[in-house]
């Protein structure tokens, strides 16, 4: 899909489709803003008719279509619903453009321009990133194995952003690109948390990353069996061991310092570092301690934090972070077999501490353990954040409205409450405690793998702290947030892409330790 950004008088769009999204206010205190006076004036008084009435209220995700003269270049007009002025932010105009593309495509419509609105609020440019992001969000589908079908979808194949102040142009069209970059990224995360287990095993996760960091100029590197070996990583082998398809780290890189050349004097270009860290389960049957099979399926989503990663990568290296970013993916499938990891086993990590596997379904804090260990002790970062469909806990404790935000360092997790504040991607934090790290402590092992059922979500954070030491750290818990079954304005059914743009928010507003 193309985005463009114009500054065209709305009446004279020659589109199939012109969105004009409206702020809710009582109809009797409703004024045309002056900008639309023209366009008004070729629907023949129908924007007014419909508001006065009370068919068209604008409310969030409600939409109205008025159809012109047959006369008129303007032919069909989308009232779209922006919610009430006050709450009005970027999430509004996201889900603005979300509700305009399904409508353009529910009516077939292929050549769309949506008008910005003059609004209090975000600004231009902050508009144009949003209405642009939205829009590419919402033409996600994930059909690719869809063979045949009597309902060929529509497509949308251009958006034009219409907006008021020609010199803005320029500008306009920087921010419209960085939405859709942002978009893009979210839909390559989608893209590769919806994709089946059969077709993305661990080995194949890691070729996903490859591309896509050769595609955007990035480093790469990937440890296979014997390299994990090497490393001690026994958490991620244990866990991988059950499965016929073999576990891989990844290590994605954009800015990594050049290597010091001999001769001179060794000084780096000293971008600060930052790891971000992704469970990459593939698939999660549970193992041994197997789960029930009614939601099975949906354990193909259990390497989202690991898309998450890929994701954020993409997006770092397109806008030009000016950070070193560190993905670290920990990819593994938790298969029961005949050479699965049991309820009993001891494993070594690459910490050197030793896990006592009470339930082989709390595999995702024993694979990030050693994908932890590595971020912190290969890179010492000023700051790791990793995010992973950890709990069921999560889920119970927070919906699926939020992801659970666990950390041991208040900076980074007011900034990190603040990206999620401006990427309308919502985070609740929770606390992580002494006494919730006495709960995994071990008996035969340093720590056992599990807790027990009270405060699940906590003590999995819990049993990852023990591997970061006095790094800032966050844990994100996306168990409830990374797939949804309602859709929503620009969310399709299945995989959110959550984190990409969390994470993209908080880079871009990186400002190191001080
Ligand atoms: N991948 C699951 C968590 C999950 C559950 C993600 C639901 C998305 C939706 C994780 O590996 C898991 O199985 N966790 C267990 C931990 C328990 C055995 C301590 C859980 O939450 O039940
Ligand atoms: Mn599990
Ligand atoms: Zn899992």
């Amino acid at each position: 899909m193309q985005i463009e950004v114009e500054s065209r008088e709305p009446a004279a769009s020659e589109v199939e489709l012109l969105a004009l999204p409206l702020v809710a206010v009582h109809r009797e205190r409703w004024k045309l803003p002056p900008r639309l006076a023209p366009l008004a004036r070729a629907l023949g008084g129908r924007i007014e008719a419909a508001v006065a009435s009370g068919e068209f209220k604008g409310k969030s995700g409600e939409t109205l279509l008025l159809h012109g003269d047959p006369a008129a270049r303007v032919r069909r007009v989308l009232l779209v619903g922006l919610g009430a002025e006050s709450g009005l932010d970027a999430e509004a105009l996201r889900r603005a453009a979300g509700s305009t593309i399904g409508a353009a495509q529910a009516r077939r419509a292929s050549r769309v321009a949506l008008v910005a609105p003059p609004l209090r609020g975000p600004s231009p440019t902050a508009q144009a990133e949003a209405l642009a992001e939205g829009a590419i969000l919402a033409a996600y589908r994930f059909d690719r194995y869809r063979t045949r079908r009597d309902d060929p979808p529509a497509e949308v194949a251009s958006v034009t952003l219409l907006f008021e102040r020609a010199k803005d142009l320029r500008a306009l069209r920087k921010a419209a690109a960085i939405g859709v970059v942002l978009g893009e990224s979210q839909n390559l995360a989608r893209d590769l948390s919806n994709e089946p287990a059969n077709a993305l095993p661990p080995v194949a996760l890691a070729q996903a990353a490859q591309k896509m960091a050769r595609a955007c100029g990035l480093g790469c590197r990937v440890f296979d069996v014997p390299e994990l070996e090497r490393r001690g990583m026994g958490g991620l082998l244990g866990v991988g061991q059950g499965s016929a398809n073999p576990p891989r780290l990844v290590v994605i890189e954009h800015n990594a310092p050049a290597k010091a050349r001999r001769g001179s004097s060794s000084r780096r270009t000293t971008r600060p570092t930052v790891c971000l860290v992704g469970k990459g389960i593939t698939f999660d049957s549970g193992g041994i301690s197997i789960k029930p099979a009614a939601a099975m399926h949906e354990m193909k989503h259990d390497m989202s934090g690991a898309a998450a990663v890929v994701g954020a990568l993409r997006a770092a290296a397109l806008l030009e972070i000016p950070l070193h970013v560190v993905g670290v993916i920990a990819a593994a499938e938790n298969l029961p077999s005949a050479t699965a990891y049991r309820p009993g086993d001891v494993l070594k990590t690459a910490s050197g501490q030793t896990v006592e596997i009470l339930n082989t379904d709390a595999e995702g804090r024993i694979v990030l353990s050693d994908a932890l260990h590595f971020a912190r002790t290969e890179y010492a970062p000023e700051a790791i954040v990793d995010l992973a469909t950890l709990t069921g806990a999560c889920v119970v404790a927070l919906g699926k409205w939020c992801s659970g935000l666990f950390s041991n360092d208040e900076r980074l997790a007011s900034r990190l409450a603040r990206a999620a504040d401006e990427s309308g991607e919502r985070v609740w934090r929770m606390p992580v405690w002494d006494e919730h790290r006495d709960a995994i402590r071990g008996q035969i092992a340093d720590l056992k793998n599990t807790g027990g059922r009270d405060g699940g979500a906590i003590t999995a954070a819990a049993f990852l702290s023990c591997f970061i030491e006095k790094i800032p750290w966050a844990h994100l818990d996306i168990a409830g947030t990374a797939y949804v079954d309602k859709p929503g304005p620009y969310q399709p059914r299945g995989a959110t892409g959550v984190g990409v743009r969390l994470l993209a928010a908080w880079l871009r507003a990186y400002r190191g330790r001080a």
